[in-house]
């Protein structure tokens, strides 16, 4: 099974209700019906509707940027599997960077998401988003020599849920490119995301032949290209480059090499 190459576009918390839908529909009418192309827009929490509205003739999917850790109840301010599943929703982001770096949030908590993302699946609902896991060392990380016994620990989740992929994604992001326009160079990137699969096949057994593995971090139009053409980079996970249609549809563009 060939692995699609996938464009997400982050949007973190940025936008009005208006430039979401502008933005939504710009990406719709610059995309048309790509094929071996799948793209995805994270818009907050609160944009999803106009965002889902705004994609739904089109094969343009709509996931969110985070997901709670429990099924439902007394959790104030979280957003639930089954909420996002009634939306629409195809995607969940869990483990971001800013996630994991600026709210504390730990590899537990992080794997009690995958795995309700999972076994919502399993329990009949098979609408229910599919998982974007991310991973990433921190500068500090990579210099100590560290990247892949930091990625390795970060795939954990995994490893009570093999079968989860290739339904779930992984996003390698390695923190010190995420919004700093210092991307990581294909062939560095290359190397984790071999590393990711080969760990996924040895450890867990899966089927990591099949499983999209994205890399984020500073993609833009310029380097998008470069990047994809690895075999083991499947698409990209963009932050701020996917604010700017001209710019998103440009790195979409680049997979259509
Ligand atoms: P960036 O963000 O493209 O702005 O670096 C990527 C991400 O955080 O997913």
């Amino acid at each position: 099974m060939a692995r699609p190459t996938v464009v997400a576009g982050n949007w973190k918390m940025h936008g009005s209700r208006d430039t979401a839908r502008a933005l939504a529909r710009a990406v719709v009418q610059g995309v048309g019906d790509a094929t071996g192309l799948e793209v995805l827009l994270c818009p907050p929490f609160v944009h999803l509707l106009d965002v889902l509205e705004e994609t739904a003739e089109s094969p343009v999917q709509v996931g969110a940027q985070n997901v709670c850790d429990q099924p439902e109840g007394a959790f104030t301010g979280e957003v639930s599997v089954a909420m996002l599943a009634e939306l629409g929703c195809s995607h969940a982001i869990i483990g971001h960077s800013e996630r994991r770096h600026v709210y504390g949030e730990s590899d537990e908590l992080i794997e009690r998401k995958f795995a309700l993302l999972h076994q919502s699946t399993q329990q009949g609902d098979p609408d229910a988003p599919r998982a974007i896991l991310c991973v990433g060392e921190t500068l500090e990380e990579r210099e100590a020599g560290r990247t892949l016994d930091v990625i390795h620990r970060q795939l954990q989740p995994a490893r009570s849920f093999p079968d989860a992929f290739p339904r779930a994604l992984i996003a390698y992001e390695p923190v010190w490119a995420i919004g700093t326009g210092v991307a990581a160079t294909p062939d560095m990137a290359q190397e984790v995301h071999a590393a990711i699969r080969t760990h996924l096949e040895q450890e867990f057994g899966t089927a990591a032949q099949d499983t999209v593995v994205l890399y984020g971090g500073s993609v833009k139009a310029a380097n998008a290209s470069e990047l994809f053409s690895m075999p083991d980079i499947d698409g990209g996970l963009v932050g701020g480059a996917s604010l700017k249609a001209d710019e998103f549809l440009s790195i979409c563009q680049a997979v259509r090499k």
